[in-house]
């Protein structure tokens, strides 16, 4: 049993937004806070265009849709999240920010409170998140969806040394609760999804840059000869390539392995500004629409 009716989230960017869609269709009273208005507006924006698409589409009925836009409140103020049973935060991917973030929230969700406190990070120690929480150590754990996160059914749980039994259940139950799957892994550089998958795509920019095939043929190899929807060149560039170089430098200094340090060449296309789909052109061109 989760006890979760009211679901904060901290972040409203790409995947805040995205979690607090699914926690609002998923009937929970959902709240977003965001420390930029800009980026709340946007959020609001984008929920509405959403699941109007949802409705013509046919996925959604309209009335649905209203319920769902009617759970959501957007906040201007953080300690407006007291009465959130969990708050999972989506902000940026910068360990001293969430470090802050997670003191502040470590003071408003005491010792005596049960709230859950979720990071969605890629990468941050969940144990550090906790350590920084005080008080509320044993409810921080890592919940990591995948964008886009309507669509995406994985929740990576992650267990920081402090978190309890009880709060990794209750994030278990959350998860099914909103449609998803839990599998847990415990807390290293990484996780699971980020420690097998960024050295394949790693692998495929060295076997690019050491001329075994081109980029189109490697991944042309990777879908037809392992199943896979999207090659690891084109999927890199999905994700971002500064995003994939980050991802590598902190599995390298968290796991002491220069084994993770990011291919030359993806080091390369980052410092041109080739970043992937973001930027028009990474390992692939992508033309402005
Ligand atoms: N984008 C992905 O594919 C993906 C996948 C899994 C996990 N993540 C993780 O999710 C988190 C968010 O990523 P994103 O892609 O949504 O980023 P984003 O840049 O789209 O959104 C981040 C939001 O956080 C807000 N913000 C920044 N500092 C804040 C603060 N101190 N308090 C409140 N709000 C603040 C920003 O205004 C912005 O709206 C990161 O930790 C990232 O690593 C991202």
């Amino acid at each position: 049993m989760h006890n979760i009716k009211t679901i904060g989230i901290v972040g409203a960017g790409q995947m805040g937004g995205g979690i607090s869609q699914v926690a609002a269709a998923a009937g929970f009273t959902t709240i977003v806070f965001d420390s930029h208005n800009e980026s709340l507006a946007r959020c609001k924006d984008q929920h509405a265009k959403r699941l109007a698409r949802e409705v013509e589409k046919g996925r959604m009925q309209q009335p649905d849709v209203e319920k769902t836009l009617g759970r959501i409140s957007y906040i201007h103020y953080l300690d407006h999240m007291k009465a959130c049973d969990i708050v999972i935060e989506a902000i940026v991917e910068d360990a001293r920010v969430k470090k802050d973030l997670f003191a502040k929230l470590g003071k408003q969700f005491g010792a005596d409170s049960q709230t859950i406190l979720a990071s969605n990070t890629s990468s941050i120690s969940i144990t550090e998140l906790a350590a920084a929480a005080g008080p509320a150590a044993d409810r921080v754990i890592g919940m990591h969806f995948f964008y886009p996160v309507p669509v995406m059914k994985l929740v990576e749980v992650i267990r920081g040394r402090q978190t309890a039994e009880g709060t990794t259940g209750r994030v278990a139950a959350l998860a099914a609760a909103l449609g998803k799957t839990a599998v847990p892994a415990n807390d290293r550089a990484g996780f699971i999804s980020n420690r097998v998958l960024m050295p394949m795509i790693n692998e495929a920019f060295y076997a690019w840059m050491e001329g075994v095939a081109e980029p189109a043929h490697v991944d042309e190899i990777m879908k037809l000869g392992c199943n896979f929807p999207m090659g690891p060149l084109r999927l890199a560039d999905f994700i971002g390539l500064d995003t994939c170089a980050h991802i590598m430098e902190v599995m390298a200094d968290g796991l002491n392995s220069d084994r993770y340090r990011p291919c030359p060449l993806l080091k390369q296309l980052v410092a041109a500004g080739r970043l992937g789909d973001k930027s028009g052109r990474g390992v692939f061109e992508y033309p402005t629409k």
